[in-house]
This record gives C-alpha cells, structure tokens and sequence, in this order.
C-alpha cells in the first residue's frame, strides 16, 4: 500500500447509500451529506399503508440538507402505492422507490418486497401508478428469489420498470431465500453474480445501479466502471469514512469537522424534545482505526443512552477523541525528528504519509501515527 497521501479522483457514477431499516433514519442521512454532498441518500422502508395511515412526521420528516433524498416505499396495492407517493411528493422527496428485495417474513406476510419478483407485471402497474406523484420513480430489487432462473427473472422485472417509466433500477446482486433464511443471512448467503448487472446495464438504456459487498473504495470505483450507480449499504453505515473519502474529504481533520458540527444538531434536536442517542448511532464508526476510536465510540453508546445525556457527551468525547490525536501527533513527530537524525527520514514535508498529513491538520504540528502501527512504512522513504 502506497505510504503518501494519493490524488483523488471523482468516481464516475452516482453514489448512493442503500434503504436500512433502523439505520438510515433522518440523523444518519444528516451525517452522510455532511460526509459526501454529492449522495443519493434513500430513507428506511416506510410501507405505502403507514405513509397513509400513519405518524407523517415521525416517518416522512426529513432535513432539508439531505437532498436528493429518496423515500422507499413497501407495497404491492398500486392505489396505495400512487397515494404514498403523491403524500412524498407534497412532502418534498425528489423520488421514490419500490422495495422488490426485502425477504422478512413480515414483508412477504404483506406478499410484497422480495416476493414481487415473481410478479413482474405487478411490479410495474405499481411502478406505473407511483408515477401519479409527479416525482421521478425507481425500483430496488433482487436477481431473482428461490430457484428462479436468474436471467429471466431480473429481465423480466426490469422490462417491466423500463416499461413504466422508471428513472432507475437498483439491483442487490444476488437472490433472496425465501424459505429457511434469516435476512440478515439474504445479505450475506445467496452469493453475489455481479456479472448478472453488468449484462442488464449492457442491455438497457436505462439507470442501472449495483448494490451487494462493496465496502471500500476500490470496490466502489471497479463497480462504477461497469454501471451507472453504486449503492453502499453496511459498510457505509459501519465505516461511514468511506462516503467522505468518496468524496475526496476523507481526512481525519475533515470527518472531525462534520462530527463537530452535529453537536448544533444534536442541541437543536434535544430542544425541541428528541432523543439523544439516535443521533449519537451514526457517528460510532466515523473515527473506525484511528487513535481514542474506541473510546469515542464506548462513551457515546454507554453515556449516550443515560436518559439525562445531553449533546456535551458528543462534545466531551470529540474533546478527548482530539486530544488523543494531537498526542499522536506529538509522538509521531518526537518520532520523525529521530528517524530524520538517524539519515533515514528525509523525505520532504509534502510526501508525509496521509495520517502524518492529517493528524497535523487535527491540531498538531507534525508528522503522526507510530501509535496505530500504520506508520511502519515510513521506512527508507529516501535513504542515502
Ligand atoms: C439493517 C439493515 C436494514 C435494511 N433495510 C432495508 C430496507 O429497508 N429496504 C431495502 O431495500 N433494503 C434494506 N436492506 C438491504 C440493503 O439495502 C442492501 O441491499 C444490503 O445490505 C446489501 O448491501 P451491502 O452489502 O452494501 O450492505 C437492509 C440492510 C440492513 C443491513
């Protein structure tokens, strides 16, 4: 692995992060467009009968900075399915989605989800009728279920969106199981045929976007070379870094700054009456490998739950969290400064390993990271 910081360059296809349910709530998109302007960000499932019947502002209320947000619908009644989006619509989504992927239990007791991939000519009068909310519609769904032969099942699904006139279709590369799988295990069991999504993309003039195992970001360029769009699920959640170094903001200085900047939101979402911890959750993994992570994440999970926490736990744990990386830092240069006396060091400052780069931008003054044992390889950058 290359010890200097690289040069960025932009990824050539859209960038989205998948639909989780109970992760991407309205916090967590927050975070990841502060991230990564440039996100495709799409909501939790919300079924078209909650959108209906349900709590609107609890289920649809979004932020205004997370657009282009698009709200993922569950459903298989195209009435409900056209009054759900038009509901989005007026509540401002730029889009919404058809969940043809989710294999629950709860999700195919409703003969929706994974299971409509059996029914492609329902999948697109429901596609069709989502059109009645004037907002742009795509699909997410699966290469097929069960033993369905995968060639004709996804072609026969995606005709049927073409036909309806989708913006996009998003495909998680493997089947689901219906029977006998856990869906946790749909997202891990079936195994990936990226292949199958590059033949669609070739076949169709349409959007077509991948979803399925891509964690970083060598992963997200060699998909973004073969189709329109790449969609991140867990990893985006787990490692949310990933979506700032997408966007060539991945420094440890810059993730600092967004987590800095959610102790404004934090305050402003406690006062008017919410809970602390949701907003907590999406940034336990932002800092995932650097010095203090652990802590950082310890305190927010133990010390964010207590039911009279307030946002000076975000702030007290980014005061430690910035402690420990000027500490780093200092020990990394005491470091440097003794290499550079041996003859070994004599690199310039502009060829510094990233970290050194970035833990000076942290508010230190020098190279950084023997700590975290990736700054072993700062061995004879230039030895005479
Ligand atoms: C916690 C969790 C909740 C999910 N909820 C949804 C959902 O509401 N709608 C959906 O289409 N997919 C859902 N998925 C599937 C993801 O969107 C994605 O297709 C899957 O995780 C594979 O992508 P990945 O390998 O990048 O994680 C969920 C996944 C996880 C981990």
């Amino acid at each position: 692995m290359c010890p200097f910081r690289t040069v960025w360059t932009p990824v050539t296809a859209e960038i989205a992060v998948a639909p989780m349910m109970d992760w991407t709530d309205r916090h967590c998109r927050v975070v990841h467009r502060r991230l990564n302007p440039a996100l495709r960000l799409f909501t939790e499932m919300v079924t078209a009968k909650a959108v209906i019947h349900g709590d609107r502002e609890r289920l649809l209320g979004f932020d205004a900075e997370e657009h282009p947000l698009v709200l993922q619908l569950g459903g298989a009644d195209p009435k409900e399915l056209a009054e759900a989006s038009r509901i989005a619509a007026e509540w401002g989504y730029d889009e919404v989605n058809l969940n043809v992927g989710c294999p629950s239990d709860r999700v195919q007791g409703g003969s929706f989800g994974a299971c409509l991939m059996r029914e492609p000519g329902l999948v697109g009068e429901c596609l069709a009728a989502m059109g009645d909310g004037g907002i742009p519609v795509s699909v997410k769904c699966r290469l097929g279920v069960d033993d369905q032969d995968t060639e004709t099942a996804l072609d026969a699904v995606a005709d049927a969106a073409v036909a309806a006139g989708v913006s996009a279709i998003w495909v998680h590369a493997r089947k689901a199981w219906l029977q006998g799988l856990s869906p946790a295990q749909n997202r891990d069991v079936p195994p990936l045929d990226y292949d199958r999504v590059h033949r669609l993309h070739a076949r169709l003039d349409t959007f077509v976007g991948i979803n399925g195992g891509i964690v970083d970001a060598d992963g997200v360029r060699a998909q973004a070379a073969a189709v329109d769009g790449v969609m991140i699920g867990r990893a985006a959640y787990q490692r949310p870094g990933l979506l700032a170094e997408l966007a060539g903001r991945g420094s440890f200085a810059e993730r600092f700054a967004v987590a800095r900047s959610m102790e404004e939101y934090a305050r402003a979402w406690c006062d008017a009456g919410g809970r602390l911890a949701p907003v907590l959750k999406p940034l336990l993994g932002l800092f995932h490998g650097e010095p203090g992570a652990r802590a950082f994440r310890r305190t927010l999970s133990e010390e964010g739950h207590r039911q009279e926490a307030t946002p000076a736990v975000l702030a007290a744990a980014l005061d430690r969290l910035e402690g420990e990386a000027a500490r780093t830092a200092e020990r990394a240069a005491q470091y440097a400064a003794e290499t550079c006396a041996e003859g070994v060091w004599t690199a310039p400052a502009h060829a510094a390993p990233a970290h050194v780069a970035d833990a000076r931008d942290a508010g230190a003054s020098a190279p950084a990271a023997r700590e975290t044992g990736r700054g072993s390889h700062t061995a004879p950058l230039a030895a005479e």
